[in-house]
C-alpha cells in the first residue's frame, strides 16, 4: 500500500529469518501449559526485566488491562499522564475492566513529577476513592516517544512507597527507551512492580506483548487472561518471533532513533513546519504544521506512496522502524520537499 510506512511502528513485517524460527517453534496447548516455546519466551522476558515471572498476552493493551485489573481495587484511583495510552486509546478499559478510575496529570511530553503525584493524593475518608497504582509509560507515545528522566522515575517509587502504592509501568516501547538512554530495561522496570512491553511494535513481531512482575501476580494475571478470553492455544508459532525480535532486534533500534533525527532535522527547516527537536528522542517525530495543512499534506503524501498520521489540521506523526531504511528516509524527505515548494 506504501512504499515507506511511516505511520506506525506496529505496520512492520516479521523479517524472513524470523518467519523461519516462526515455522520451525516447538508448539504445544498453552491453555494446559504445554507450550515450550511461550515458556521460553516469559522466561526470557523475565530475566530481561529483571523480575520473577512474565506472561504472554495478545496485545499491550491486553497486558496494561491485565495488570490495573490485578492491582487495583473496585473504585480505586490510579494516576497517569493526560496523554497516557491507558488514558485515551484504551477504549475505556480501565473502567469496565479494572473497574477504578483515572486521574490524569498534564505534563512536559506527558512526563509529571512525583510532587504533581503527591498533591491529587486522596485522604483516607469514605468519600474519596482509594489512591492506589501511579501508572508510567516509557517511552511516552502521546509524548512524542519522550524517554523519562531516571531520577523521576525513582521519585515516583519513593512516593508508592510511602504511601503503599503499586507502580505499573506500560513498556510497550521500553525497548526504545533502553537503547535511547543507555539505561537497561532491568533497571527501567526496577522501580515499578509490574510492566507490560510489546513485541509487535518496534521489536518488529507480528503479535504479542507480554507482562512481567512477582510470582503471585502473574498467577493472577493468568487467571485473568484466560477470563478475558486471552489464553492462547499453540500461540508459540508467534511466540517464537517475539522472542527472536527481543534477542536480535534491540540494539539496531538505534538505527530507527537516527533516522527520525534526520526526518526531524531535515523537516525542521521549512518554514511551514515545526518540529520540537528537544522532543525528538527515539523513533517518533511530530510535525506542526503552522498553516493547518496537515491532513492535506498526509493526503498528498499517500498518493505519492508515503504513509504518514494526521490528527488534525496541525499535528502529524512520522514513526520510524525496522521495515524503513536509510532509502524510504530519502524518500519521504523527497516528497515532502516537492509537495512544499510546490506550494511555497
Ligand atoms: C504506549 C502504548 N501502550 C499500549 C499500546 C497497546 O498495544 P496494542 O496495540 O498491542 O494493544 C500501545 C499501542 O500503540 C502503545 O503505544
Amino acid at each position: 500500500m506504501f512504499r515507506v510506512d511511516l505511520r506506525s511502528d506496529t505496520v512492520t513485517k516479521p523479517t524472513a529469518t524470523m518467519r523461519r524460527v516462526m515455522f520451525d517453534a516447538e508448539v504445544g496447548d498453552d491453555v494446559f501449559g504445554e507450550d515450550p516455546s511461550i515458556r521460553a519466551l516469559e522466561e526470557r522476558t523475565a530475566e530481561v526485566l529483571g523480575k520473577e515471572a512474565a506472561l504472554f498476552v495478545p496485545s499491550g493493551t491486553m497486558a496494561n488491562q491485565i495488570s490495573l485489573a490485578v492491582i487495583a481495587n473496585t473504585g480505586s484511583e490510579i494516576y497517569c499522564s493526560e496523554k497516557a495510552h491507558i488514558f485515551n486509546y484504551e477504549s475505556g478499559g480501565i473502567s469496565v475492566i479494572a473497574r477504578a478510575q483515572l486521574h490524569t496529570i498534564p505534563g512536559d511530553r506527558g512526563i509529571f513529577s512525583a510532587a504533581d503525584v503527591a498533591k491529587r493524593l486522596r485522604p483516607a475518608d469514605d468519600h474519596f476513592p482509594v489512591s492506589r497504582i501511579i501508572e508510567l509509560e516509557n517511552t511516552m507515545n502521546g509524548g512524542g516517544g519522550a524517554i523519562w528522566p531516571l531520577d523521576m522515575v525513582a521519585a515516583h517509587r519513593e512516593l508508592a512507597n510511602q504511601h503503599g502504592m503499586w507502580i505499573h509501568l506500560d513498556g510497550a516501547r521500553l525497548w526504545n527507551a533502553a537503547v535511547g538512554s543507555g539505561v537497561r530495561e532491568e533497571t527501567w522496570a526496577s522501580y515499578a512492580d509490574t510492566v507490560s512491553v510489546c513485541f509487535s511494535k518496534g521489536l518488529g513481531a507480528p503479535v504479542g506483548s507480554a507482562i512481567a512482575g512477582s510470582r503471585s501476580f502473574i498467577e493472577e494475571a493468568h487467571r485473568w487472561r484466560k477470563r478475558l478470553g486471552g489464553g492462547m492455544r499453540q500461540a508459540g508459532i508467534i511466540a517464537s518471533g517475539a522472542l527472536y525480535a527481543i534477542d536480535h532486534h534491540r540494539d539496531r533500534l538505534h538505527d530507527d532513533h537516527q533516522r527520525a533525527k534526520r526526518l526531524a532535522e531535515e523537516l525542521n527547516q521549512y518554514d511551514v513546519i515545526d518540529v520540537d527537536m528537544e522532543g525528538v528522542q527515539t523513533n517518533i517525530v511530530w510535525l506542526t504544521f503552522k498553516d493547518d495543512s496537515a491532513l492535506t499534506m498526509m493526503n498528498a503524501l499517500k498518493e505519492r506512496g508515503i504513509g504518514t498520521i494526521a490528527f488534525d489540521g496541525q499535528r502529524m506523526r512520522l514513526v520510524t522502524h525496522l521495515d524503513v531504511d536509510d532509502e524510504g528516509i530519502d524518500q519521504a524527505l523527497l516528497a515532502f520537499r516537492e509537495l512544499l515548494s510546490a506550494t511555497s
